[in-house]
């Protein structure tokens, strides 16, 4: 079993030398995270890490995009479609992590140069795995061991997105001290935008051990397409979109609560699309393989018969908002990776 970190010599080292020794190893790890449910995180998490993918795979690279699901929910594999198939262990593989009892599992090739390390039902058990734990090896760093397990196979990753809970900490927090960057989807209700206060928990629990740790950005999630409204010159081409109504209001609102923390608001927001979604988790197809789906002969057929009355274009929309927001990501995170070198 390659599980080098975990060797007795790394173990005799001192907390402050192992956070030093995999810090490096964790540099392009993205956490997706906003302490409300139903926010977006995981739809952000699946369809982000399938543009990437797909991406990669189109460039011939041989560098590959790792998802990891920390939810006991386990709907990234619903929305990515690996959910029951072989190798889907529900998260056991997590907890032994955790429990120091052996190595994360890794899921290979649910898309071209996609792979998961599955979460799930098994995940329930985390704050009972950490408090035994800790009883029989006070000494260990439990916190660190997300992190270090991580940093064993980051090099063969060009970026790894870690789809995080509502509401349960010490997820959050393994996921927080083993992230460079953090990525905050805020879905139209105002819960969501509260849940940002539990983000910002987040960033001081997980200080001590992760004191890098950097905001990517707020993500507006699910807002209604009416609220973006077309700008066109005078020889009515359209130059651009403005936004109105509610979605400017929780634009104004949410920088407010952002104040002089630095943390930018996406442009791109991912507009309410229910059709889409539903049929997305439903046959775990990212948006842009739902668009491809839905551009099919036979799909106007397909969908009347349903009665899904799912348009091409709103699959569309949705698969064109993902490729934007998928840029704008990386576009930042390697705007703070220069500035960091600088
Ligand atoms: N563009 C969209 N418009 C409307 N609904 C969407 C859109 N994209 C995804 N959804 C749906 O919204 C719901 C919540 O999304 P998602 O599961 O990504 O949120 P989450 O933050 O991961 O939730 P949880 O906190 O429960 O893990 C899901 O049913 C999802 O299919
Ligand atoms: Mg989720």
């Amino acid at each position: 079993m390659n599980f080098p970190l975990a060797t007795a010599a790394l173990n005799s080292m001192t907390v402050q030398q192992m956070v030093e020794l995999i810090r490096p190893k964790l540099k392009r790890v993205i956490i997706i995270l906003n302490n409300k449910g139903g926010a977006g995180k995981t739809t952000t998490t699946a369809n982000v890490g399938g543009q990437l993918a797909t991406a990669l795979a189109a460039a011939g690279s041989s560098k590959r995009i790792l998802c990891i699901d920390l939810d006991p929910q386990g709907n990234l594999g619903l929305d990515l479609g690996y959910q029951g198939r072989t190798g889907d262990d529900q998260g056991q593989s997590i907890i032994n992590v955790v429990e120091g009892t052996g190595p994360l599992h890794v899921i290979r090739d649910v898309r071209p140069n996609l792979d998961v390390i599955p979460g799930g039902k098994v995940l329930k058990r985390i704050t009972a795995s950490i408090i035994g734990t800790r009883s029989m090896d006070p000494g260990r760093e439990i916190m660190l061991s997300l992190a270090q397990a991580i940093a064993e196979i980051s090099d063969d990753y060009e970026w790894i997105l870690i789809d995080c809970p509502p509401n349960i900490v010490d997820l959050q927090y393994l996921a927080a001290v083993a992230a460079e960057y953090v990525l905050i989807p805020v879905c139209f209700d105002q819960g969501s935008i509260q849940g940002l206060e539990g983000v910002s928990d987040v960033f001081e629990a997980s200080a001590r051990l992760n004191p890098s740790l950097t905001p990517l950005g707020v993500l507006l999630f699910g807002f209604d397409r009416t609220n973006l409204r077309k700008v066109k010159n005078s020889e009515g081409e359209v130059i651009g979109v403005r936004e109105i109504g509610f979605l400017a209001e929780s634009r104004r609102e949410i920088t407010e609560v952002l104040g002089d923390s630095g943390i930018p608001i996406l442009q791109t927001v991912i507009t309410r699309a229910v059709k889409v979604a539903r049929e997305c988790r439903k046959r775990g197809k990212t948006f842009t393989e739902l668009a491809d789906l839905t551009a099919g002969e036979d799909w106007k057929e397909h969908s009347r018969r349903h009665q899904l009355n799912l348009s091409v274009e709103s699959a569309e929309t949705s698969a064109i908002e993902i490729e934007e927001v998928t840029a704008e990501i990386i576009k930042r995170a390697l705007e703070l990776e220069a500035e960091a070198h600088a």
